[in-house]
């Protein structure tokens, strides 16, 4: 049996695989179904200072090679998600990557400052590009400049890990790339969903305009994480493809191929492959 453990920040995971934040609830929804557990990680959905309400409904689209959300980052705040939630993951010792934004950057800053360590929370992940909101995430993710100046402030206000979530909507995401790791990222998570919009033919209006994730948003992730892997030298988790809304047991699943698959290739351990791909 070869081995799927995976180390990131120091801390081992029993395997590389994760939720995308946001695309599992507060991992309590799922306990009827598997063990949160089974994941390498838990990632929240996006936390920020203050709970938040997010968009009006309707607010999910489905479309044939994906799907569009315009939530807006509903969230139950970070002070509620560490005292009524939090304990679930520490129960099962889970571990767990804090996805968190602000409004203004000094929202992002005392969101960070309230998470204190612990050991099983592996890292921050800011999120610098949800295209639902109108100020904070992607309004702070297009600009090298930006994303340097934000990573740096909220680099210095925290000692957990820190993961800079990027969009895929920017000119040259290297260069974007660059900008997080020079303010002080420790990690990348490559990508969020694409902006994008649903019209009403019948009545002839946009109605709904969100991000676009699923199967289609695969080979733009690969993209990303194959040009910013060779750009900078830190950890770069890959997000796209949004297997869990169509299959609520895709995670366990996966895991398990991967197992399988690492089993037939007859390599000892998943950490061989990392960074594998060329070309
Ligand atoms: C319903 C929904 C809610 C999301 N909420 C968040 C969020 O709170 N924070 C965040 O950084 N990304 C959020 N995302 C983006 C995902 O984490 C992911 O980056 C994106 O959907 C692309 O990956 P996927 O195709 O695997 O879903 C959300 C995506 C969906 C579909």
């Amino acid at each position: 049996m070869g081995s799927l453990a995976v180390n990131l920040f120091g801390k081992k995971l029993k395997n590389p695989v994760m939720n995308a934040s946001g695309t599992l609830g507060y991992g309590v929804e799922v306990e009827p179904l598997w063990a949160v557990e089974t994941m390498g990680a838990y990632v929240t959905k996006g936390l920020s200072a203050a709970p938040h309400h997010g968009n009006p409904t309707p607010r999910v689209w489905e479309e044939r090679c994906g799907m569009l959300n315009s939530i807006g980052l509903q969230n139950v705040g970070v002070h509620r998600f560490f005292s009524h939630y939090f304990p679930f993951f520490v129960e099962r010792r889970c571990p767990v990557i804090v996805n968190f934004f602000g409004f203004s950057e000094e929202e992002y800053l005392s969101c960070a400052r309230s998470i204190e360590p612990h050991d099983l929370v592996v890292a921050l992940e800011m999120n610098l590009s949800c295209p639902n909101i109108k100020k904070g995430g992607i309004g702070f993710g297009k600009e090298a400049s930006t994303v340097h100046a934000i990573v740096r402030s909220v680099r210095e206000v925290t000692k957990i890990p820190l993961i800079a979530k990027l969009t895929p909507e920017v000119k040259n995401i290297v260069e974007i790339a660059r900008a997080a790791y020079e303010g002080g990222a420790d990690g990348l998570t490559l990508i969020n969903t694409m902006p994008a919009a649903v019209v009403d033919v019948k009545e002839r209006r946009v109605s709904l305009k969100g991000g676009f994730s699923g199967p289609l948003l695969k080979p733009v992730a690969l993209r990303a994480v194959h040009e910013c892997s060779q750009a900078v030298p830190i950890p770069i988790i890959g997000v796209g493809g949004t297997a869990t809304f169509v299959d609520p047991f895709a995670m366990p699943k996966i895991i398990a191929e991967l197992g399988s698959w690492l089993d037939a290739s007859g390599l000892a351990d998943i950490s061989a492959i990392v960074g594998a791909a060329h070309g």
